[in-house]
Protein backbone atom coordinates (compact mmCIF):
# COMPACT_ATOMS: atom_id res chain seq x y z
CA UNK A 1 0.00 0.00 0.00
CA UNK A 2 2.74 2.59 0.67
CA UNK A 3 5.13 0.90 -1.53
CA UNK A 4 5.33 4.25 -4.05
CA UNK A 5 5.90 6.63 -1.01
CA UNK A 6 7.62 4.33 0.80
CA UNK A 7 10.36 3.83 -2.05
CA UNK A 8 11.08 7.33 -2.11
CA UNK A 9 11.30 7.81 1.11
CA UNK A 10 13.97 5.40 1.89
CA UNK A 11 15.89 6.72 -1.55
CA UNK A 12 15.89 10.02 -0.36
CA UNK A 13 17.49 8.54 2.92
CA UNK A 14 19.79 6.29 1.80
CA UNK A 15 23.30 7.85 1.02
CA UNK A 16 26.61 6.70 -0.46
CA UNK A 17 29.89 7.66 0.11
CA UNK A 18 31.73 5.41 -3.03
CA UNK A 19 35.19 5.46 -3.39
CA UNK A 20 36.49 8.57 -2.56
CA UNK A 21 40.17 9.60 -4.84
CA UNK A 22 41.86 12.21 -2.24
CA UNK A 23 44.10 14.56 -4.60
CA UNK A 24 46.53 15.65 -2.73
CA UNK A 25 49.00 18.92 -4.36
CA UNK A 26 52.72 19.44 -3.32
CA UNK A 27 55.20 20.87 -5.11
CA UNK A 28 57.12 18.32 -6.15
CA UNK A 29 54.31 15.53 -7.12
CA UNK A 30 50.40 14.36 -7.30
CA UNK A 31 49.54 11.37 -4.56
CA UNK A 32 46.82 9.56 -4.83
CA UNK A 33 45.28 8.05 -1.88
CA UNK A 34 42.19 5.85 -2.25
CA UNK A 35 40.11 4.76 0.63
CA UNK A 36 38.38 1.68 0.47
CA UNK A 37 34.83 1.96 -0.01
CA UNK A 38 32.25 3.18 3.10
CA UNK A 39 28.58 2.28 2.53
CA UNK A 40 26.42 4.31 4.61
CA UNK A 41 22.88 4.13 4.87
CA UNK A 42 20.68 6.58 6.07
CA UNK A 43 18.20 5.14 8.79
CA UNK A 44 15.91 6.87 10.41
CA UNK A 45 14.41 4.65 14.23
CA UNK A 46 13.73 8.14 15.90
CA UNK A 47 9.34 7.98 14.78
CA UNK A 48 8.41 8.72 18.41
CA UNK A 49 9.56 12.35 17.87
CA UNK A 50 8.95 13.26 14.77
CA UNK A 51 7.77 10.78 11.92
CA UNK A 52 7.87 11.64 8.02
CA UNK A 53 5.67 14.12 6.48
CA UNK A 54 3.61 11.66 4.07
CA UNK A 55 3.42 13.04 0.75
CA UNK A 56 -0.06 12.65 0.23
CA UNK A 57 -0.50 14.66 3.58
CA UNK A 58 1.60 17.24 1.90
CA UNK A 59 -0.35 17.20 -0.93
CA UNK A 60 -3.51 18.06 0.63
CA UNK A 61 -1.70 21.21 2.49
CA UNK A 62 -0.22 22.58 -0.92
CA UNK A 63 -3.46 24.30 -2.01
CA UNK A 64 -3.70 25.80 1.46
CA UNK A 65 -0.56 27.70 1.14
CA UNK A 66 -0.17 28.27 -2.47
CA UNK A 67 -4.20 28.76 -3.72
CA UNK A 68 -6.58 29.02 -0.88
CA UNK A 69 -4.31 31.70 1.45
CA UNK A 70 -7.66 33.56 2.81
CA UNK A 71 -7.59 34.05 6.40
CA UNK A 72 -10.14 32.04 7.71
CA UNK A 73 -11.48 34.50 9.99
CA UNK A 74 -12.28 37.01 7.38
CA UNK A 75 -16.15 37.31 6.02
CA UNK A 76 -14.85 37.92 2.22
CA UNK A 77 -14.80 34.41 -0.08
CA UNK A 78 -11.10 34.27 0.19
CA UNK A 79 -11.61 33.65 4.04
CA UNK A 80 -14.95 31.49 3.80
CA UNK A 81 -13.61 29.10 1.36
CA UNK A 82 -10.55 28.63 4.01
CA UNK A 83 -13.25 28.26 6.73
CA UNK A 84 -15.17 25.64 5.15
CA UNK A 85 -11.67 23.58 5.07
CA UNK A 86 -10.97 23.99 8.25
CA UNK A 87 -14.68 22.86 9.23
CA UNK A 88 -14.56 20.12 7.40
CA UNK A 89 -11.16 19.29 8.80
CA UNK A 90 -12.63 19.75 12.65
CA UNK A 91 -15.39 17.44 11.28
CA UNK A 92 -13.06 14.45 9.79
CA UNK A 93 -10.83 14.77 13.05
CA UNK A 94 -14.04 14.21 15.05
CA UNK A 95 -15.07 11.46 13.48
CA UNK A 96 -11.84 9.29 13.70
CA UNK A 97 -12.43 9.83 17.63
CA UNK A 98 -16.13 9.33 17.95
CA UNK A 99 -16.17 12.94 19.02
CA UNK A 100 -18.72 15.64 17.56
CA UNK A 101 -16.72 18.90 15.84
CA UNK A 102 -17.62 21.45 18.50
CA UNK A 103 -15.59 19.07 21.16
CA UNK A 104 -12.06 19.71 18.61
CA UNK A 105 -10.06 22.96 19.52
CA UNK A 106 -6.71 23.21 17.33
CA UNK A 107 -3.14 24.06 19.01
CA UNK A 108 0.16 24.24 18.46
CA UNK A 109 0.29 20.71 19.31
CA UNK A 110 0.51 18.29 22.16
CA UNK A 111 2.51 20.24 24.87
CA UNK A 112 -0.34 23.13 24.53
CA UNK A 113 -3.26 20.96 24.81
CA UNK A 114 -1.95 19.62 28.02
CA UNK A 115 -0.96 22.64 29.37
CA UNK A 116 -4.81 23.80 28.36
CA UNK A 117 -6.27 20.64 29.86
CA UNK A 118 -4.62 20.07 32.85
CA UNK A 119 -4.00 24.31 34.03
CA UNK A 120 -7.16 25.25 32.40
CA UNK A 121 -9.08 21.56 33.72
CA UNK A 122 -7.35 22.17 37.68
CA UNK A 123 -8.75 26.28 37.32
CA UNK A 124 -12.34 25.80 36.21
CA UNK A 125 -13.31 23.01 38.21
CA UNK A 126 -11.44 24.16 41.36
CA UNK A 127 -9.46 21.36 41.71
CA UNK A 128 -7.64 20.31 45.15
CA UNK A 129 -5.97 17.02 44.38
CA UNK A 130 -4.17 15.56 40.67
CA UNK A 131 -2.99 12.46 40.26
CA UNK A 132 -0.41 11.37 37.49
CA UNK A 133 2.83 9.38 37.19
CA UNK A 134 6.40 10.13 37.26
CA UNK A 135 6.73 9.21 33.76
CA UNK A 136 4.07 10.84 32.00
CA UNK A 137 6.23 13.97 29.57
CA UNK A 138 7.17 17.25 30.46
CA UNK A 139 4.12 19.09 28.87
CA UNK A 140 1.99 17.28 31.76
CA UNK A 141 4.50 17.20 34.58
CA UNK A 142 5.22 20.53 34.15
CA UNK A 143 1.82 21.88 33.78
CA UNK A 144 0.88 19.79 37.39
CA UNK A 145 4.09 21.61 38.99
CA UNK A 146 1.90 24.79 37.17
CA UNK A 147 -1.25 24.11 38.88
CA UNK A 148 0.70 23.04 42.23
CA UNK A 149 2.74 26.17 42.33
CA UNK A 150 -0.37 28.36 41.37
CA UNK A 151 -3.37 26.83 42.77
CA UNK A 152 -2.18 25.05 45.64
CA UNK A 153 -3.28 21.35 44.03
CA UNK A 154 -2.12 18.63 46.03
CA UNK A 155 -0.05 16.24 43.62
CA UNK A 156 -0.21 12.06 44.15
CA UNK A 157 2.06 10.22 42.24
CA UNK A 158 1.17 6.82 41.36
CA UNK A 159 3.68 4.22 42.21
CA UNK A 160 4.74 2.34 39.18
CA UNK A 161 6.15 -1.39 38.82
CA UNK A 162 9.64 -2.13 36.86
CA UNK A 163 7.88 -1.96 33.67
CA UNK A 164 6.01 1.31 34.35
CA UNK A 165 2.39 -0.30 35.20
CA UNK A 166 0.70 1.95 37.29
CA UNK A 167 -1.26 0.84 40.35
CA UNK A 168 -5.03 0.96 39.42
CA UNK A 169 -5.85 0.46 43.21
CA UNK A 170 -3.62 3.22 44.91
CA UNK A 171 -5.38 5.24 42.11
CA UNK A 172 -9.21 3.82 43.23
CA UNK A 173 -8.37 4.75 47.03
CA UNK A 174 -7.47 8.36 46.02
CA UNK A 175 -10.45 8.72 44.49
CA UNK A 176 -12.52 7.45 46.67
CA UNK A 177 -11.34 9.29 49.67
CA UNK A 178 -10.68 12.21 48.05
CA UNK A 179 -12.73 14.93 46.66
CA UNK A 180 -12.70 17.39 43.47
CA UNK A 181 -9.70 15.38 42.10
CA UNK A 182 -7.75 15.52 38.60
CA UNK A 183 -6.38 12.38 36.86
CA UNK A 184 -3.81 12.69 34.03
CA UNK A 185 -2.32 9.28 32.76
CA UNK A 186 -0.85 8.75 29.04
CA UNK A 187 -2.42 6.40 26.97
CA UNK A 188 1.10 5.16 26.44
CA UNK A 189 4.83 5.96 26.99
CA UNK A 190 6.96 7.25 24.38
CA UNK A 191 10.22 6.06 26.05
CA UNK A 192 9.43 2.42 27.18
CA UNK A 193 6.08 1.83 25.68
CA UNK A 194 3.95 0.86 28.46
CA UNK A 195 0.33 1.16 27.70
CA UNK A 196 -2.24 2.73 30.49
CA UNK A 197 -5.60 1.18 30.57
CA UNK A 198 -6.82 4.51 30.01
CA UNK A 199 -10.88 2.53 29.87
CA UNK A 200 -10.35 1.32 33.09
CA UNK A 201 -8.88 4.90 34.14
CA UNK A 202 -11.56 6.45 32.82
CA UNK A 203 -14.30 4.16 34.03
CA UNK A 204 -13.14 4.57 37.52
CA UNK A 205 -12.94 8.61 37.28
CA UNK A 206 -16.83 8.38 36.39
CA UNK A 207 -17.49 6.45 38.90
CA UNK A 208 -15.71 8.89 41.45
CA UNK A 209 -16.89 12.12 39.54
CA UNK A 210 -13.17 13.26 38.74
CA UNK A 211 -11.89 15.02 35.65
CA UNK A 212 -10.16 12.58 33.21
CA UNK A 213 -6.98 14.08 30.98
CA UNK A 214 -5.26 11.44 29.02
CA UNK A 215 -2.48 12.43 26.90
CA UNK A 216 -2.54 10.45 23.31
CA UNK A 217 0.28 11.81 21.61
CA UNK A 218 2.09 8.74 21.11
CA UNK A 219 -1.20 6.60 19.90
CA UNK A 220 -3.41 8.93 18.20
CA UNK A 221 -3.53 7.13 14.58
CA UNK A 222 -1.75 4.00 15.75
CA UNK A 223 -4.56 2.46 18.41
CA UNK A 224 -8.74 3.18 18.10
CA UNK A 225 -9.38 5.67 20.09
CA UNK A 226 -12.90 6.22 20.89
CA UNK A 227 -13.22 9.17 23.35
CA UNK A 228 -17.47 8.54 24.41
CA UNK A 229 -15.83 4.57 24.79
CA UNK A 230 -13.72 5.99 27.20
CA UNK A 231 -15.19 8.84 28.94
CA UNK A 232 -12.89 11.13 29.53
CA UNK A 233 -13.06 14.79 29.82
CA UNK A 234 -9.46 16.20 28.10
CA UNK A 235 -7.32 14.68 25.33
CA UNK A 236 -4.46 15.65 23.36
CA UNK A 237 -3.11 14.92 20.41
CA UNK A 238 -0.18 16.53 18.12
CA UNK A 239 -0.11 16.15 13.81
CA UNK A 240 3.88 14.87 13.71
CA UNK A 241 3.35 11.54 15.36
CA UNK A 242 1.02 10.45 12.73
CA UNK A 243 3.03 11.77 9.91
CA UNK A 244 1.49 15.06 9.96
CA UNK A 245 3.24 18.57 10.05
CA UNK A 246 5.18 19.42 13.00
CA UNK A 247 3.58 22.74 15.09
CA UNK A 248 -0.33 21.44 14.71
CA UNK A 249 -2.42 19.67 17.01
CA UNK A 250 -5.61 19.34 18.80
CA UNK A 251 -7.48 18.90 22.29
CA UNK A 252 -10.76 17.55 22.67
CA UNK A 253 -13.05 18.80 25.66
CA UNK A 254 -15.99 16.71 26.27
CA UNK A 255 -19.04 18.83 25.71
CA UNK A 256 -19.58 18.83 29.01
CA UNK A 257 -16.82 19.92 30.56
CA UNK A 258 -16.25 23.96 29.90
CA UNK A 259 -12.89 25.02 30.58
CA UNK A 260 -11.29 28.37 29.19
CA UNK A 261 -8.49 29.58 26.55
CA UNK A 262 -4.98 28.96 27.81
CA UNK A 263 -4.27 31.82 24.76
CA UNK A 264 -5.77 34.97 24.31
CA UNK A 265 -5.98 37.84 22.07
CA UNK A 266 -8.60 36.44 19.53
CA UNK A 267 -11.95 35.18 18.80
CA UNK A 268 -10.81 32.15 16.96
CA UNK A 269 -11.84 28.62 17.88
CA UNK A 270 -15.11 29.52 19.65
CA UNK A 271 -13.07 31.81 22.10
CA UNK A 272 -11.07 28.53 23.18
CA UNK A 273 -7.81 29.28 21.69
CA UNK A 274 -6.85 33.13 20.07
CA UNK A 275 -4.95 33.71 17.25
CA UNK A 276 -4.99 32.78 13.43
CA UNK A 277 -5.23 28.66 12.86
CA UNK A 278 -2.31 27.29 11.31
CA UNK A 279 -4.64 26.60 7.88
CA UNK A 280 -2.47 23.92 6.18
CA UNK A 281 -1.02 22.46 9.13
CA UNK A 282 -4.64 21.63 10.23
CA UNK A 283 -5.37 20.44 6.82
CA UNK A 284 -2.36 18.02 6.91
CA UNK A 285 -3.03 16.91 10.74
CA UNK A 286 -6.49 15.92 9.14
CA UNK A 287 -5.67 14.39 5.88
CA UNK A 288 -3.03 12.40 8.06
CA UNK A 289 -5.02 11.31 10.58
CA UNK A 290 -7.67 10.04 7.76
CA UNK A 291 -4.63 7.96 6.43
CA UNK A 292 -3.90 6.19 9.72
CA UNK A 293 -7.09 5.62 10.68
CA UNK A 294 -7.74 3.78 7.07
CA UNK A 295 -4.46 2.09 6.82
CA UNK A 296 -4.08 1.22 10.94
CA UNK A 297 -4.34 -2.75 10.18
CA UNK A 298 -1.89 -2.74 7.88
CA UNK A 299 0.20 -0.44 9.97
CA UNK A 300 0.24 -1.86 12.95
CA UNK A 301 0.91 -5.69 11.54
CA UNK A 302 3.72 -4.01 9.44
CA UNK A 303 5.43 -2.12 12.57
CA UNK A 304 5.13 -4.57 14.59
CA UNK A 305 6.97 -7.13 12.16
CA UNK A 306 9.57 -4.75 12.25
CA UNK A 307 10.14 -4.20 15.99
CA UNK A 308 10.00 -8.17 16.30
CA UNK A 309 12.45 -8.93 14.13
CA UNK A 310 14.71 -5.86 15.76
CA UNK A 311 14.35 -7.40 18.94
CA UNK A 312 15.20 -10.89 17.89
CA UNK A 313 17.87 -9.49 15.92
CA UNK A 314 19.72 -7.63 18.59
CA UNK A 315 19.04 -10.44 21.03
CA UNK A 316 20.79 -13.01 18.74
CA UNK A 317 24.04 -10.91 17.98
CA UNK A 318 24.32 -8.78 21.48
CA UNK A 319 24.39 -10.69 24.41
CA UNK A 320 23.43 -9.18 27.49
CA UNK A 321 20.46 -6.79 25.63
CA UNK A 322 17.82 -6.50 27.92
CA UNK A 323 14.25 -3.91 26.90
CA UNK A 324 13.10 -0.99 29.05
CA UNK A 325 9.01 -0.92 29.83
CA UNK A 326 6.48 -3.11 28.18
CA UNK A 327 8.28 -2.46 24.61
CA UNK A 328 9.60 -6.27 24.35
CA UNK A 329 5.62 -7.41 24.11
CA UNK A 330 4.92 -6.58 20.76
CA UNK A 331 0.96 -6.98 21.77
CA UNK A 332 0.53 -5.54 25.05
CA UNK A 333 2.92 -2.57 24.13
CA UNK A 334 2.91 0.65 21.96
CA UNK A 335 4.42 -1.07 19.22
CA UNK A 336 6.17 1.54 17.43
CA UNK A 337 8.84 1.98 20.38
CA UNK A 338 11.54 -0.54 21.45
CA UNK A 339 13.74 0.70 24.11
CA UNK A 340 16.57 -1.12 24.60
CA UNK A 341 19.45 -1.15 27.07
CA UNK A 342 23.05 -2.45 26.25
CA UNK A 343 25.05 -4.33 28.02
CA UNK A 344 28.21 -1.33 29.98
CA UNK A 345 31.06 -1.34 28.26
CA UNK A 346 33.64 1.22 27.26
CA UNK A 347 30.91 2.18 24.28
CA UNK A 348 28.75 3.71 27.19
CA UNK A 349 29.06 7.48 26.41
CA UNK A 350 29.80 7.16 22.77
CA UNK A 351 26.70 4.86 21.62
CA UNK A 352 24.63 7.10 20.28
CA UNK A 353 26.97 9.10 18.46
CA UNK A 354 28.64 6.10 17.16
CA UNK A 355 24.92 5.56 15.54
CA UNK A 356 24.90 8.91 14.61
CA UNK A 357 27.88 8.83 12.67
CA UNK A 358 27.24 5.54 10.30
CA UNK A 359 23.78 7.16 9.55
CA UNK A 360 21.49 5.76 12.14
CA UNK A 361 18.89 8.04 14.02
CA UNK A 362 17.70 6.95 16.88
CA UNK A 363 17.33 8.36 20.60
CA UNK A 364 18.95 8.38 23.91
CA UNK A 365 16.01 9.39 26.08
CA UNK A 366 13.48 11.48 25.41
CA UNK A 367 11.99 12.32 22.69
CA UNK A 368 11.62 15.98 22.67
CA UNK A 369 14.74 16.48 24.74
CA UNK A 370 16.65 14.02 22.41
CA UNK A 371 20.37 15.67 20.90
CA UNK A 372 21.03 16.44 25.15
CA UNK A 373 22.58 13.63 26.65
CA UNK A 374 21.07 13.67 30.12
CA UNK A 375 19.31 10.81 31.53
CA UNK A 376 15.97 10.18 31.47
CA UNK A 377 13.10 10.77 33.95
CA UNK A 378 11.45 8.19 32.49
CA UNK A 379 13.62 5.71 33.32
CA UNK A 380 14.84 6.90 36.19
CA UNK A 381 11.21 6.67 37.56
CA UNK A 382 10.77 3.18 36.71
CA UNK A 383 11.76 0.98 40.08
CA UNK A 384 13.99 -1.55 37.86
CA UNK A 385 15.24 -4.12 40.25
CA UNK A 386 18.31 -5.46 37.54
CA UNK A 387 19.54 -2.00 38.26
CA UNK A 388 20.76 -1.33 34.29
CA UNK A 389 23.75 0.29 34.27
CA UNK A 390 24.63 0.48 30.39
CA UNK A 391 23.05 3.01 27.94
CA UNK A 392 19.48 3.09 26.73
CA UNK A 393 18.31 4.00 23.18
CA UNK A 394 14.79 4.00 21.89
CA UNK A 395 14.28 2.58 18.40
CA UNK A 396 11.16 3.53 17.25
CA UNK A 397 9.48 2.62 13.95
CA UNK A 398 7.10 3.92 11.11
CA UNK A 399 5.38 2.78 8.03
CA UNK A 400 8.35 3.99 6.27
CA UNK A 401 11.09 1.33 7.71
CA UNK A 402 11.74 -2.09 6.46
CA UNK A 403 13.48 -5.19 7.40
CA UNK A 404 16.74 -3.92 5.55
CA UNK A 405 17.20 -1.00 7.31
CA UNK A 406 16.78 -3.19 10.82
CA UNK A 407 19.73 -5.63 9.23
CA UNK A 408 22.01 -2.41 8.87
CA UNK A 409 21.45 -0.96 12.38
CA UNK A 410 21.99 -4.35 14.18
CA UNK A 411 25.35 -5.07 11.80
CA UNK A 412 26.42 -1.87 13.28
CA UNK A 413 26.12 -2.93 16.10
CA UNK A 414 27.38 -5.72 16.20
CA UNK A 415 30.53 -4.08 15.22
CA UNK A 416 30.92 -2.36 17.41
CA UNK A 417 29.94 -4.64 20.20
CA UNK A 418 31.53 -7.91 18.93
CA UNK A 419 35.43 -6.38 20.02
CA UNK A 420 34.54 -4.96 23.26
CA UNK A 421 32.56 -7.75 24.49
CA UNK A 422 34.98 -10.14 23.27
CA UNK A 423 37.49 -8.50 25.42
C1 LIG B 1 3.71 11.69 25.14
C2 LIG B 1 3.98 13.03 24.56
N1 LIG B 1 3.24 14.07 24.95
C3 LIG B 1 3.43 15.30 24.46
C4 LIG B 1 4.40 15.55 23.52
C5 LIG B 1 4.56 16.93 22.97
O1 LIG B 1 3.94 17.05 21.71
P1 LIG B 1 4.31 18.23 20.72
O2 LIG B 1 5.66 17.93 20.16
O3 LIG B 1 3.24 18.20 19.66
O4 LIG B 1 4.26 19.50 21.49
C6 LIG B 1 5.23 14.50 23.09
C7 LIG B 1 6.34 14.72 22.14
O5 LIG B 1 7.23 13.91 22.00
C8 LIG B 1 5.00 13.21 23.62
O6 LIG B 1 5.73 12.16 23.24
Amino acid sequence: MWQNTKNSVINDCQSEIKTVIITKISISSIKKVILPKIVIMRVYLDNAATTPLDPEVFEAMKPMLLENFGNPSSIHSHGRQVRAALERARKQIGEMINASPGEIFFTSGGTEADNMAIRNGAKAYGIKHAVTTKLEHHAVLHSMDYIRDTYGVQIHYLDVDCDGNADYDQLENILKTHDKVMVSMMHANNEIATKNDIERIGALCQEYDAIFHTDTVQTMGHFPIDVKKIGMCFLAGSAHKFHGPKGVGFIYVNNERKINPLIHGGSQERLMRAGTENVAGIIGMAKALEMACTEMEDHTNHVKEIKNYMMEQIKEKIPGVSFNGMSNHIDNSLYTVLSVNFPSTMLDEMLLFNLDINGISASGGSACTSGSSTGSHVLDGINDPNEKKGPSIRFSFSKFNNKEEVDYVVSKLEEMYAPVLAS
